[in-house]
């Protein structure tokens, strides 16, 4: 029994002595000194021994027993020990580190330019209203002067939701339905998304954008629509931009003109940016045709006004040098970070 008694000993200090977590020092105390366990099996068999051996393996087994006891509170001690200074190792701060900046967003091109074609209108006095991208066919056409079968259709193919509900072709029904609420005088542009059903390429999109503008009052002349203009793309462009009045024509101006930029590479040579043409055309303007006036509730004999829209796309192509429209909508950040 002496030598069972020792060699449980023996067993437990190596095997604690390798032991290295906690669980598995937990199955070792179970199994030296559990009710199933070694040292509980031998001090089951004292009672066969004879009265004088049995204090003394009692004693032995006692002292085996508190030695077992001590190492495993002793190891679980250090074991403890490890596993703290493990944790607080691996979650250590150094606060002394520079920190991660948060990816800041930043404007779409298109909204960059957009916004500051807003502030040089505001700057004259215009106002910002908006219109429904779903337009009904009175209001983006027959309003117009462009009733059904008119050749002025043909290039405004649009998205029909039913025959007389659309996207809207052009911002142009916002100056009807600016002038249906509003009496003159009437000073306005109105931004907003258009559509035309146009394949994708470099320069088609079936969305785009467009700014339009009307001004109606006592008194207007084509000379300010002029001069309008001409600061506005100034403004736009840089005081040495030089403007060209082209005769053209849209069935809700009379007159009407197109309006070209001098090319800025070639100043007026011809190059590929202008195809050859020395000047960029940029916007169509007119003075409100009368029936269009009149179609609004406006006395066309005692008001008169100009009207005006442009594309966005093309001026902010032509103002960064890009030269594919699809860049706009396919929100890669590669292109887009360098605005
Ligand atoms: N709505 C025309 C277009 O989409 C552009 C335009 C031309 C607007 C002349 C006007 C204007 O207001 O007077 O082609």
């Amino acid at each position: 029994m002496k030598e069972a008694l020792e060699k449980i000993r023996q067993a437990a200090a190596n095997e604690l002595a390798r032991c290295a977590d906690i669980k598995e020092l937990d199955q070792l105390r179970v199994k030296f000194l559990g009710k199933k366990g070694e040292l509980t099996a031998i001090l089951k068999a004292m009672g066969s021994l004879s009265a004088e051996e049995r204090p003394k393996m009692g004693q032995l087994a006692n002292e085996v027993r508190g030695a077992i006891e001590e190492s495993l509170s002793e190891k679980l001690a250090s074991l403890k020990e490890a596993k703290l200074e493990r944790q607080l190792r691996s979650e250590r701060l150094d606060v002394t580190m520079p920190g991660r900046l948060p990816e800041m967003g930043k404007p779409h091109p298109l909204t960059l330019v957009m916004d500051e074609i807003k502030e040089i209108f505001l700057g004259m006095g215009f106002s910002v209203v908006s219109g429904p991208e779903v337009e009904t066919d009175h209001y983006n056409f027959e309003m117009l002067n462009i009733p059904k079968e008119h050749p002025a259709r043909d290039t405004q193919d649009t998205f029909y939701i039913n025959e007389n509900v659309i996207l809207r072709t052009q911002t142009s029904p916002v100056q009807i339905r600016t002038m249906e609420k509003q009496s003159p005088p009437i000073r306005v542009i109105s931004p907003g998304r258009v559509y035309r059903s146009d394949a994708i390429d470099a320069t088609h999109s079936p969305l785009f954008h467009q700014i339009e503008g009307l001004v109606v009052d006592k008194g207007v002349t084509m000379a300010d629509l002029k001069g309008t203009l001409e600061i506005f793309v100034k403004r736009l462009y840089g005081e040495d931009a030089v403007v060209r009045f082209r005769p053209h024509h849209f069935p809700f101006t009379e007159p009407s003109a197109e309006v070209d930029v001098m090319c800025f590479s070639c100043h007026g040579e011809g190059c590929r940016l202008c195809k050859g043409e020395g000047w960029i055309e940029i916007l169509g303007c007119g003075m409100v045709h009368p029936k269009v006036l009149q179609n609004c509730g406006i006395d066309p004999e005692e008001y008169s006004g100009f009207a005006f829209g442009m594309g966005l796309e093309r001026v902010v192509m032509r103002r960064f040098n890009i030269d594919d429209l699809r860049l706009f909508f396919e929100n890669d950040l590669r292109f887009l970070d360098q605005f």
